[in-house]
């Protein structure tokens, strides 16, 4: 049974239309560039990838010939050695960040430097990651189009490669493949 004697309240008031100002995106939106701004100088305090120094040990392989090392040094020294040279926005936080990463990840799987240290990577891991351009990377080469290898240059640069670790394989193996 319903009930119709419900009381009638006062209607209530109709909804207000939605709050506006003017200037209101443009507000936000300076917000967010001065919180940004204010992230990015904070980020610069960031101790990760401040310090750039190369380490000194460099004992290199016996290279097969001069090429090669020439075609690794443009493609590859950046990462896998203690030659790196740091771009001025390798100094700049995030970007810092990014690059300390890949030279220490870099370093840590091939170091041409060190090559009186076992290395994590085969000749055959080399082949592959030239081959399948996965190395260099392709972010890298947007950076330094001299890092990008022609077609015979990568050829060159994987027989060349494949030669100098049977020329001189670094200590503790990693020369089979
Ligand atoms: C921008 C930095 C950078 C450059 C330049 C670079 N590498 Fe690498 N490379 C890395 C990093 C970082 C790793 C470790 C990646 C991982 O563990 O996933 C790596 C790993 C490798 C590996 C281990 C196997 C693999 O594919 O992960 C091989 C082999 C290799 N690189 C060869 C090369 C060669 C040869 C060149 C030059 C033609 C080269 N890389 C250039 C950053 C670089």
């Amino acid at each position: 049974m319903l009930d119709t004697r419900r009381p009638q309240g006062p209607e209530s008031p109709p909804p207000s239309p939605p709050f506006r100002r003017a200037g209101g995106s443009r507000r936000r939106l300076r917000w967010l560039l001065l919180a940004g701004a204010a992230l990015f100088i904070l980020a610069q305090a960031v101790p990760y990838g401040r310090s750039h120094s190369n380490p000194k040990t460099d004992v290199e392989p016996r290279w097969a010939n001069p090429q090669t090392r020439e075609l690794a040094a443009r493609a590859c020294f950046d990462c896998h050695s203690n030659l790196t040279t740091w771009p001025w926005y390798s100094n700049v936080a995030p970007v810092s960040w990014l690059v300390q990463r890949d030279v220490d990840g870099g370093r840590a799987a091939l170091d041409f430097s060190q090559w009186t240290q076992p290395q994590d990577t085969s000749a055959g891991d080399i082949i592959e990651a030239i081959s399948s351009g996965s190395m260099p990377p392709w972010f890298f080469t947007l950076m330094h189009g001299n890092a990008r290898l022609s077609a015979a240059e990568k050829q060159q640069l994987i027989a060349g490669l494949a030669a100098t670790f049977r020329r001189s394989p670094p200590l503790g193996g990693g020369g089979g493949g």
